[in-house]
């Protein structure tokens, strides 16, 4: 049964310079227009219980706490449901974290990306180390007792030394949770401009697979199940809503170009703010194209997502088993008990490798 649902919010301050996640200058939407529109693409679908609501972005610290509850206020949230909201440190305070909370915001997740004065400023973002860090502290402050981190490595020019201090910085707060991902060269924006034209140039293979190990090594030294490739979580903590995508659960995708995955149908909402309001308008779900998803697909997404829940892998049915097995004998599976197969360590670093020989 559906019971998780991600609101895509499409508005920043300013584009970073790495970031082409689908988001606009924030003085160009008008966001109660955004928000009335999303409560209408609410009542589009079927009125479900949810365990998990959350709000990504761009930056959904840029909403008011009232905007926040007029759209949780048409939700039926689950009691203990997971409700969390991306921030962006340079949007907040700590009155607008109170009132986050009594908004009904019970999980935080602030995109720190390092603690480095001068990586922040190379990646184009607005807000100084210190500022980050003050985030967090005020989060805590107000009351939440469940904050995820979210930093990148393998930045232009980063050092094992540079990766290391984030990493300190990073335990010295002991979030619950969080994520660190490897920096994707995407086409289309600054840095890839820049790394075309020899600015910048990649960090090597062997760099980055250390950089990978010391962060893994680091977390577990500092008690965090490396539960997902890029997330980190303290027992009991991890992220229920993205839990979901992993499992290959259905989700609902609501706002400007969401993803969602609902009735075996993967299908992706519309990408300008014109379409998806006159879809809205006139009373049809925003989606610009839809895949509907085989069995066969399904079970093919169920066993290259599940790997990625390392601790939990996952249980393969018919050709798969004999496949897993020949994963086991090349080192980058580990067979854990009678027909359930988890990444080794040395599939985890290999990753997508290993996903490919599913497909
Ligand atoms: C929607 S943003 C998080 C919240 C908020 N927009 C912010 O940046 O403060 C999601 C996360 O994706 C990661 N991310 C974005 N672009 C990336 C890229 N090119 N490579 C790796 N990670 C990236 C960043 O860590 C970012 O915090
Ligand atoms: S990283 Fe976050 S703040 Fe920066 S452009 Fe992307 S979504 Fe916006």
């Amino acid at each position: 049964m559906l019971n998780g649902v991600y609101i895509h919010i499409p508005f920043c301050l300013n584009k970073c310079a790495y970031c082409d996640f689908l988001s606009f200058k924030s003085t160009t939407v008008d966001r109660d227009e955004y928000v009335n529109a999303l409560i209408k693409e609410i009542k589009l679908y079927p009125n479900f219980s949810y365990e998990s609501v959350y709000f990504g972005g761009g930056t959904p610290s840029l909403l008011s706490p009232s905007q926040v509850k007029s759209i949780l206020d048409n939700f039926n949230i689950l009691p203990k449901g997971e409700v969390t909201l991306e921030v962006n440190p340079k949007t907040v305070d700590f009155n607008k974290f109170i009132q986050f909370k009594e908004a009904g915001i019970n999980r935080i997740s602030i995109g720190i990306q390092s603690f480095d004065e001068s990586n922040l400023k190379t990646l184009g973002r607005l807000h100084s180390s210190k500022e980050g860090e003050e985030a967090y502290l005020l989060a805590r402050k107000a009351g939440f007792k469940n904050i995820s981190l979210d930093l990148m490595f393998s930045l232009p020019n980063q050092t094992i030394d540079n990766l290391q201090k984030d990493l300190d910085k990073l335990f010295s707060l002991h979030p619950e949770h969080f994520s660190i991902y490897s920096l994707i060269w995407e086409e289309g924006t600054e840095f890839f401009k820049k790394l075309e034209k020899g600015e910048f140039k990649e960090t090597d293979n062997e760099l980055e697979a250390s950089m990978y190990e010391l962060i893994i090594s680091q977390a577990k030294k500092h008690g965090y199940e490396h539960y997902e490739i890029s997330n980190f979580a303290l027992p009991g903590k991890r992220a229920l809503h993205n839990t979901k995508y992993w499992k290959n659960e259905e989700y609902l995708g609501l706002g400007l170009g969401a993803s969602g995955y609902y009735k075996n149908i993967r299908y992706k909402n519309n990408l300008t703010f014109n379409d998806y309001y006159d879809k809205i308008q006139n009373g049809i779900r925003p989606i610009l194209e839809e895949e509907f998803v085989s069995e066969k697909e399904k079970e093919i997404y169920e066993y290259i997502l599940g790997l990625r829940i390392i601790p939990d892998g996952i249980f393969p049915k018919g050709d798969y088993i004999a496949l897993c097995d020949s994963l086991v004998k090349n080192g980058n599976l580990i067979k854990k008990s009678q027909n359930n197969y988890c990444l080794s360590q040395r599939g985890v670093l290999i990753a997508n490798d290993v996903f490919n020989e599913f497909i």
